[in-house]
Formats: C-alpha cells, structure tokens, sequence
C-alpha cells in the first residue's frame, strides 16, 4: 500500500522529466530552425502550391474531358505577385483561394513573395534546368501605377508592366504578341487573338522546359502503338520503349500505378496510370497532395519494360473564368481592391491567361546521348504500358514543387 503511491510519484516524476526535456529540445531547437526557416518554408509553400494545383485541376477536369496541362508554380507565382496590388476582401480571397493564409505574416508583407522568389531560385540554381518563365502585367496607359507595386513585382517575380492603348484593340493585340514572341525566342507566335476594348488590366504568364531524361530511350526501338482512348476509340502514336530499372510503385486503393521518370537536372516526371479497368474520372478525385507525397515515399526500384507515347501538348486557360468557382472572384468584380496597384480609379483584372508547352520524346536533344542498356536474361521484366489516358506530374525533386500536372486523353491532340 506504502508502495503504489511511491510507484505512482515516480512514474510522475519520469513523465515529468520527459517533459522537461521535450520542452527543453523546443528551446534548443528553435533558433536553429530559425536559422533554416527559408528552406523549411520553401517547403511549406511547395506543400501549399500543390493543394492549390489539385483542386484548379478537379475544376479544369470538371469542364471537359480533354488533354489538361498547365504549370501550379507558374499559376500560384502570378497570383502571388498580384497579391502585392491587392488589400481588404481581394486580398483575403486570394490568400485563401491559394491556400497561403497560414504563411501570412502581418508583420512581414513581403514574406510570401519571398518565399516564391527563394523557391524560383531554388529551383533554377541548377544551371542546365530550363525553365523559362516570363511574367507581364498589361495594363491601360492612363493609369498610373505605384511605384512601390512596381518595384516590388520586378525585385520578387522579375515581371514587367507594360502600358497598352487597349482601345486600339489591333494595336494592342500585336503588340503582345510580339512581346511574347520576342520574350519566348519565337515559341509563342501568338500569344492572343482577340481583346475586349474595355480591358483595364491582364496578367500573361508563360513557362516552357525542356528536359532531358536520365535514361534517355532509343528512337530505334520507337513504334507506332495502339493507344486506348476508350472502349470506342482508338489511336495509333509513336510509342517509346526502354528496358531499365526504374522506381514504381501501386496505389491498391486508387487502382493506378505510379512510375518516375527521372530528368537529369533535379527534375521528375511522375507517370500515374489507372489500371485497365478504372475510369479515370474516379481516379481525378482521388489525386491529392498528401496521396502525391506518399506516392514518392514509396516508391521502390524495379526492372521494367517502359512503353510510353511521345506526346506534345500546348494548353492555354483563361483563368479568370475558372479562379472566380474556388473562392477568387472579387478581384475580377467591380469590388476589386487594387489600392496598391493604382489609385486613379476603380480598377479590377480582365483577364488572366496561362499558357504552358511540353514536349515528351526520347531524349529532348540528340539519340547520340542514347545508352544502350544491356538486356539481363533469367529475369523477365515486368511492363509499365502507357496505352490509356494517363496523369503527369512533373516536379522538383529538393522542394518537392510541383512545376507541372497534365492528363493526357489523346496524345495525338495538341
Ligand atoms: C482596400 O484595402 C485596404 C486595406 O488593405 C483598405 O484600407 C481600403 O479601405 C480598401 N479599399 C476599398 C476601396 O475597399
Ligand atoms: C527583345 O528581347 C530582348 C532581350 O531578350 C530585348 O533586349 C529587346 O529590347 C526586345 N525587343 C522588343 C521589341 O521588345
Ligand atoms: C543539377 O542536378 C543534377 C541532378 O540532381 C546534378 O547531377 C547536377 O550536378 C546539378 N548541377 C548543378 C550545376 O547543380
């Protein structure tokens, strides 16, 4: 009886202990994640932009059941530099619709474009990784714009601001037009075709990469393949093929497959494949970051037979039509608040285009990169075959930002 309450004070007095020493840890521990506090919120951003990436790629997939590519990063980083413009309810929405309220700092107004413009750097650092992203803000030459928002968005996003006549719709529409095609080396001949005169302000940003595989497949063994758009239609692609140890893994309760396939500049492309009989509607509703990230986590290094379409695609959204269904609509309404941007008079955004390019075949450069991998008999490769519509992620590999997502339907559509 003497012995219970002693037993108990001492287990107390452990738990006590632990206690102490956890608390004690959190004192140790946090100037020194202080001192690692841009890099752990690299992450926490990445982590942000690809929830945001998930849910515009539910509503995108919800209009059609086309091709869908597009770039999260590219999408979040414009919005986050027309956050600089914006205070009051446009402000909020957007913070919301972007899933960054939890990195707003008061006290630190420029935290967020920070973090994207260490992210973009990050990410760039790696010289042969190309990625080339152009920002620019048009907006009506009788306003005049803020210094200080001027200042801002080149520091942190490197955009430009340009001042357009757009009541001189032809005017105005070429000379976008060329200003993309001279800012994306001719890859973009013609970045739009029509413009409402009424337009005060449009955000156009672009992004292009190029990247060359790891293991790079062998043009010779390229061949025309069956590809199974649906019961009902099928086509006939050029269809890649390498045998190679590669990481994969099966999402059992999502009935897909996940392949990597690595670039060589820090850079992933993700291969999501719903198995034979799953439609890939159901498969849309179950791509979330969390899944995303456990994907990585598991994956595990096989041999594989890879077959895999060569496919191009060249998309373009109007995100003022779509942002407005996930909670950003005053921005585009006559309620806007773009104080910051301007004080001259009620201002709102017209228009928000995105356009994203990839292009996926066997190498990106020449097939004089090409190895030839040795074929090991005795063990029968398993086959990853992409003959069905399929899900592409392509992302940072240190960050774990998502650069890209795409689905594609058809590969022989652009
Ligand atoms: C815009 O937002 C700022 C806060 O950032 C607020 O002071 C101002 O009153 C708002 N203006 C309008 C017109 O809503
Ligand atoms: C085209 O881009 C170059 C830099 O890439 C710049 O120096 C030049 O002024 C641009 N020309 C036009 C017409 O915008
Ligand atoms: C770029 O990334 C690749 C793959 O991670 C690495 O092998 C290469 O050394 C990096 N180059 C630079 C300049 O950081």
């Amino acid at each position: 009886m003497v012995v219970q309450p002693n037993l108990k004070n001492m287990v107390a007095h452990k738990m006590k202990m632990g206690l102490i020493l956890f608390v004690t840890c959190m004192f140790f521990l946090a100037p020194v994640h202080q001192a690692h506090l841009p890099s752990a919120t690299i992450s926490d951003l990445s982590l942000k932009n690809m929830d945001f990436a998930m849910n515009l790629y539910r509503k995108i997939s919800s209009y059609h059941d086309k091709n869908i590519f597009f770039s999260p990063l590219s999408i979040s980083t414009s919005f986050a530099a027309l956050l600089m413009a914006t205070g009051g309810v446009t402000r909020e929405e957007i913070l919301k619709g972007l899933n960054l309220e939890q990195l707003e700092q008061a006290d630190q107004p420029e935290l967020i474009p920070a973090l994207f413009q260490l992210l973009r750097e990050t990410i760039t650092q790696n010289g042969s990784l190309k990625l080339d992203q152009g920002m620019a803000l048009f907006s009506c030459q009788h306003f005049v714009i803020e210094k200080v928002f001027k200042d801002q968005i080149k520091t942190f996003f490197d955009a430009d601001i340009k001042s357009v006549d757009f009541a001189d719709t032809t005017g105005s529409i070429s000379f976008i037009n060329e200003y993309f095609k001279n800012k994306t080396l001719d890859k973009v001949a013609e970045m739009i075709s029509n413009l409402d005169p009424l337009t005060q302000l449009m955000l156009i940003n672009t992004i292009f990469f190029q990247g060359s595989w790891q293991k790079p497949f062998n043009p010779a063994f390229t061949e025309n393949s069956p590809f199974y758009i649906d019961n009902y239609n099928i086509v006939q692609v050029p269809t890649m093929f390498l045998e190679d140890k590669f990481y994969s893994m099966e999402d059992v309760p999502l009935g897909a497959k996940v392949l990597k396939l690595p670039y060589q500049e820090g850079v992933s492309m993700l291969i999501l494949l719903p198995n034979k009989d799953m439609d890939y509607n159901v498969i849309d509703d179950g791509i979330t970051a969390k899944r995303f990230l456990s994907w990585i986590k598991n994956l595990q290094k096989i041999k594989l037979e890879v077959n895999m379409p060569k496919f191009k695609m060249e998309e373009s959204y109007s995100l003022h039509n779509l942002l407005p269904d996930m909670g950003m609509a005053s921005i585009f309404s006559n309620s806007a608040n773009l104080t910051k941007l301007s004080k001259e008079e009620p201002l709102k955004v017209s228009e928000v285009l995105h356009k994203a390019v990839i292009e996926v075949d066997e190498t990106g450069t020449t097939a004089a990169a090409v190895t030839v991998t040795g074929i090991i008999p005795y063990s029968l490769p398993r086959t990853f075959t992409v003959n069905r519509p399929f899900f592409f992620f392509i992302y940072h590999e240190a960050t774990n930002c998502l650069l890209f997502m795409g689905r594609v339907i058809d590969p022989t559509k652009n």
